[in-house]
């Protein structure tokens, strides 16, 4: 099995064939080609020492194995080289956000030169919107949606008020209709053709944190770039999870964090894309530390402290590279690249809509699935609606070793991740939500 592998055996698994049974999941997970990826993590046992069913790489990705020696390197590093470790050994700390670079880059559809490893999302966020939120004249709008993760509404509004604007005004957002819970195309798209001129950028979730949901992002773009918009995505639950072209779609801006579907651990560096057409403009508006600098002068600084931006998404680096936080990202690439993304989203596709069909079998009368039931428009996480003590089912799961989460007050997410998750544990998951 490799990124190269033609084509899965799960490209040939319809919806409608699969089998919500003991059986059924033992014939998928018979013919999973990505079945030996398990193996290369960490997976938690419950209180009996059975493997718990893990569905929460939506919010912290398992450990992979070989991410403590890529650690202990940086630590054995420091500990025999100390400063001379930003230029030698096998991985020098100096340009040590390159070697996630590629990988980050094939993940999320970009060319390596648009990609960064840096900071956290939200502070990425921010420098990103420092530079594709541009008020001017009646241009000074940002759409997001209603909704969204607390941190990119907070990151939003209070950066629109820090630039002089006035977040009730200037930031609109967008909800689905009433009495649904899914946001259509072609109602973000009329809105943005009616907010027309008078918008700046839209900032959207690319996966929806709470749905599932997956927009069609390149729609989007192209609705934006209409009305000459700049568009950008917060892909937090979209990178490592869905496929993405982002330099094909023409989007403007991205960020995302790498503790979830990337595997990289707690607080984990992010990722920021900025498309070439805009990272080589070295005249755009941004917030400039010493690591966007051309390394050439890099280190000229008191003899030369005008900064030249370089020609690529790094320009919106500001400090060097937080190695510790990277590092475990190397070891969570290397798996990626080794499974290749199209081959884990058919795998995917399948793992999901076996889950779904699981669910459809077993979820009492008071439940609901609320993500998309087109696989073409979700990811891999399931949002079931629980009507009744929906705290209560939640914790029903725990009892059987499965880790989901809860949204208060009724919302239970479930994320069987095909890195290493099994057919077994989605049968697993549904068995225990069943009203018994
Ligand atoms: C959609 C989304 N945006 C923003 C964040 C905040 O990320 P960070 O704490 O890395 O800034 C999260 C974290 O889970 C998220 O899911």
């Amino acid at each position: 099995m490799n990124a190269d592998l033609a084509s899965s055996p799960f490209e040939n698994v319809a919806a409608q064939d699969l089998d919500p049974t003991a059986a059924g999941a033992a014939a998928l997970d018979g013919i999973d080609p990505l079945a030996g990826l398990r193996a290369r993590f960490h997976i938690p046992r419950d209180r009996t020492g059975r493997e718990v069913a893990y569905f929460v790489g939506n919010s912290l990705g398992l450990q992979p194995k070989a991410a403590r020696g890529i650690v202990e390197e940086v630590l054995d590093a420091w500990e025999t080289r100390a400063v001379d470790g930003h230029f030698d050994g096998e991985r020098p700390w100096y340009p040590y956000h390159e070697q996630v670079r590629d990988e980050l880059a094939t993940l999320v559809g970009g060319l390596p030169h648009e990609v960064v490893a840096m900071n956290s999302l939200t502070v990425n966020l921010h420098l990103l919107l420092m530079t594709f939120h541009r008020p001017e004249g009646e241009r000074r709008l940002i759409l997001m949606e209603d909704g969204a993760f607390p941190s990119d509404t907070y990151a939003v509004t209070s950066h629109v008020a820090a630039r002089g604007g006035d977040p009730e005004r200037d930031v609109v957002r967008i909800a689905p209709r009433p009495g649904e819970d899914l946001l259509r195309t072609e109602d973000i798209e009329a809105r943005i053709a009616e907010l027309g001129d008078r918008l700046s950028t839209v900032m959207l979730g690319g996966v929806n944190f709470r749905t599932g949901q997956l927009l069609d992002l390149e729609a989007i773009v192209r609705a934006g770039h209409a009305v000459g918009a700049t568009v950008g995505f917060d892909l937090a639950h979209a990178a490592g999870n869905v496929p993405l072209r982002l330099h094909d779609l023409d989007v403007d801006y991205a960020a995302w964090c790498s503790y979830k579907y990337l595997n990289a651990g707690p607080g984990a560096i992010a990722g920021a894309f900025v498309h070439e057409r805009h990272a080589r403009d070295l005249d755009l508006p941004r917030f400039a530390g010493w690591w966007g600098n051309d390394p050439a002068t890099r280190f000229r600084m008191h003899l030369e402290d005008t900064f030249v931006p370089v020609p690529t998404a790094e320009a919106w680096q500001l400090s060097n590279p937080p190695v510790l936080a990277i590092a475990p990202l190397i070891a969570s690439l290397d798996v990626f690249m080794e499974a290749g993304m199209s081959n884990l989203r058919a795998k995917s596709r399948v793992l999901t809509g076996f889950l779904h069909a699981c669910l459809r079998e077993s979820l009492p009368d008071d439940a609901s699935i609320v993500t998309p039931s087109n696989a073409e428009a979700r990811g891999c996480q399931l949002t079931v609606r629980v009507e009744g003590d929906a705290r209560a089912r939640f914790e029903r799961l725990a009892d059987h070793g499965v880790i989901a989460d809860f949204r208060p007050p009724d919302l239970i997410r479930l994320a069987p991740v095909p890195l290493y998750s099994t057919f077994a544990d989605c049968l697993r998951a549904a068995e225990a939500l069943r009203n018994d």
